[in-house]
């Protein structure tokens, strides 16, 4: 197969930043993608309906003018927040999803949940109205390996949040271990997860062997070979309980190669190629738009995009620039360290 035709895909995890950041990398995902849910890990979090509100107006005013692209909202959930400005933001349509970061898990998480008790009446409340609860599946703790933190926080802190509240809707997002996607798979109910493209295509070797190559650590942290294996095997399964959240995480070169680099991958530029290699070296081309276009949406209750992109495999490699410039500086794109030849036709 040379070329194949999908309705518009939707990224289900993103980073858009903020200021001249978002400006420049905006247009990178609302030329493939039509709709995003956005992360709202700012510095200072979008933790109320209010910041929210003036997010969204500000990804709108960057947005190329003749590109169609809906940013979904999130609210940063703390242990302060408001049940009721909760319930608002979700009756008006503002907001799609709350997001739930362990404190202390990831970029900007410092501001969230240390004792889920705390927040207990806001998943009482997000159980009762139907809105979706994304979660940064990681335990925190030093004493925890940081490659176990996924299947230490599926057992200590998600599994019994949801024999608590069974009616929750949860979305596990970027899911990188083999526990995480059987845990998944064995779910009746209320439970899906998100996979990046990075994760299908590295394993913690990327990072570590032969030298240390920080512009493939991100968080949760890339896992061993089986790993990848299972989420490759997920990703292609067409089961609609998971679909891509690319977690593109833009972040400027100096604060990625430094002694105490940040996490995060940027891959929105490349992530359809990469995606359409991934799914033809598992045959599962035809599998594709379900993971990128389909089981997304279904899972949130909205319809599949109408429109169509195409991409096609090109005889020739296809060129991507190994780092953008931004205002606020350059920033190195995700290589995936094979031959690109997929693209998305204008
Ligand atoms: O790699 C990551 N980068 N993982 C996250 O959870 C956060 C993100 C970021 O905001 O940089
Ligand atoms: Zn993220």
């Amino acid at each position: 197969m040379t070329e194949i035709t999908l309705r518009r895909p939707d990224d289900w995890h993103l980073h858009l930043r903020d200021g001249e950041m978002l400006k420049a990398v905006l247009p990178y995902t609302s030329r493939h993608f039509a709709r995003a849910i956005i992360m709202p890990n700012l510095v200072p979090p979008v933790v109320k309906t209010a910041d929210a509100r003036a997010y969204r107006d500000r990804i709108m005013a960057a947005k190329p003018e003749h590109h169609h692209f809906e940013p979904l909202m999130t609210l940063y959930l703390t242990e302060g927040t408001d049940p009721n400005d909760l319930e608002e933001a979700h009756r008006t349509g503002l907001v799609t999803a709350a997001k739930l970061y362990p404190a202390g898990a990831t970029t900007n998480s410092h501001s969230g949940v240390r004792d889920m008790d705390k927040a207990m009446p806001v998943f009482e409340r997000m159980a009762k109205i139907g809105l979706p609860l994304c979660v940064h599946g990681e335990v925190t703790s030093s004493d925890v390996d940081i490659f176990d933190r996924e299947a230490v926080f599926i057992e200590t802190v998600l599994d019994p949040l949801r024999a608590r509240l069974p009616e929750l809707k949860v979305t596990m997002e970027h899911v990188t271990t083999k526990d995480g996607v059987d845990y998944i798979a064995a779910s009746k109910a209320n439970l899906a997860g998100s996979i990046t493209t990075h994760h299908l295509i590295i394993n913690r070797n990327a990072i570590l062997a032969g030298g240390i190559r920080p512009h493939y650590y991100c968080l949760p942290v890339a896992k061993r070979e089986s790993h990848r294996q299972a989420l490759r095997k997920a990703a292609t399964s067409g089961d609609a309980r998971f679909f891509l959240g690319t977690d593109s995480a833009p972040h400027v070169d100096p604060l990625k190669e430094c002694a105490c680099g940040c996490a995060g991958c940027f891959t929105s530029i490349n992530t359809m190629s990469c995606l359409a290699h991934v799914f033809e070296q598992e045959n599962a081309l035809d599998r594709l738009e379900a993971f990128a276009s389909l089981n997304g949406p279904a899972w949130y209750g909205l319809a599949p995009n109408e429109e169509r992109i195409t991409m096609v495999k090109r005889a020739e490699k296809v060129e991507f620039p190994t780092r953008i410039e931004t205002g606020a500086g350059p920033v190195t794109v995700f290589d995936p360290m094979f031959d690109i030849y997929w693209e998305v036709t204008p």
